[in-house]
């Protein structure tokens, strides 16, 4: 998947650090809002009973995960790329005093300076998968640090979602993309590699983890206004937030996603 990705390792490290300051501002908005539930919940999901499990997140970003994780008593190792996301971070846990419960590295998720099968569950959200400059490999070395029997929860930008947002005003760049002769464009979070549902759960189970579920986040369809409000009626969140929850899971629509979370098991 890195072929034909002309990025550099310093040009995404430089990119979140810039976005750091303002990376937490969208989950103030209603899509934010559907974003967080749809992740917790499928993490919750996947969540080991015993608090004293290794938990990776990895290209974790500002925290968001790793400080709710830590809240609930488990221990959390956060990475990422990025010096300037996880300062972000360091300043959260420090003003919740969690910082002490929390292991902070800078790594690249595809170069993870973890030992094999070192953790019971391992998480990359929102997208660093797709932003990291060896997608292949980020795969590779998150099945790594994953235990035998450990759980994995991981989303990807999708292939098709990315084609369609192209078709009006690249149509030949939508046609390679929906080819596979194309395999990255500018998904949710910027330039990244792109799967479709069967090559995400391809390259996993390749990579010795059992898919047990692919998910579509579907909150991109809703209008813009709504999408972008940073006030709305409890009613109305509930209402949505069921209808995603839903449409997430239902397997004829999943590749119209912007992102593909993956759930899967170490085997
Ligand atoms: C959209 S943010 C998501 C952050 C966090 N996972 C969350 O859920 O809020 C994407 C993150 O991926 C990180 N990232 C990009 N390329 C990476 C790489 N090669 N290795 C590790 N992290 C990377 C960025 O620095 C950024 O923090």
């Amino acid at each position: 998947m890195s072929v034909d990705n002309p990025r550099k390792i310093e040009a995404v490290r430089k990119e979140w650090d810039e976005l750091s300051r303002g990376y937490d501002g969208y989950f103030n908005t209603f899509e934010g809002k559907l974003d967080e539930y749809l992740r917790c919940k499928l993490i919750k999901e996947s969540l080991p009973e015993d608090k004293t499990a290794r938990i990776l997140d990895a290209g974790g970003g500002t925290g968001r995960v790793t400080l709710s994780l830590a809240r609930m008593g488990y221990r959390v190792t956060l990475s990422d790329l990025s010096p300037g996301q996880l300062g972000v971070a360091e300043e959260k846990l420090r003003e919740q005093g969690l910082l002490e419960e929390v292991e902070i590295r800078e790594a690249d998720i595809a170069n993870l300076p973890f030992p094999d099968e070192f953790f019971d569950l391992v998480l990359a959200v929102r997208g660093p998968i797709s932003l990291a400059t060896d997608s292949s490999k980020a795969v590779v070395e998150l099945s790594r640090v994953t235990k035998r029997g450990g759980r994995i929860c991981v989303d990807v930008s999708s292939r098709y979602w990315a084609a369609m947002n192209k078709y009006d005003k690249d149509p030949e760049t939508a046609l390679k993309l929906i080819r596979s002769e194309l395999n990255h464009a500018c998904g949710a979070h910027g330039f990244g590699s792109l799967f479709s549902p069967e090559e995400l759960e391809e390259i996993f189970e390749r990579n010795g983890i059992r898919v047990t579920g692919i998910y579509g986040d579907l909150a991109y369809y809703l209008p813009e206004g709504m999408r972008k409000a940073t006030k709305w009626g409890e009613r109305s969140y509930h209402q949505v937030s069921e209808i995603i929850d839903r449409l997430s899971r239902e397997k004829s629509v999943t590749g119209m996603g912007n992102d593909l979370i993956l759930v899967g098991e170490k085997c």
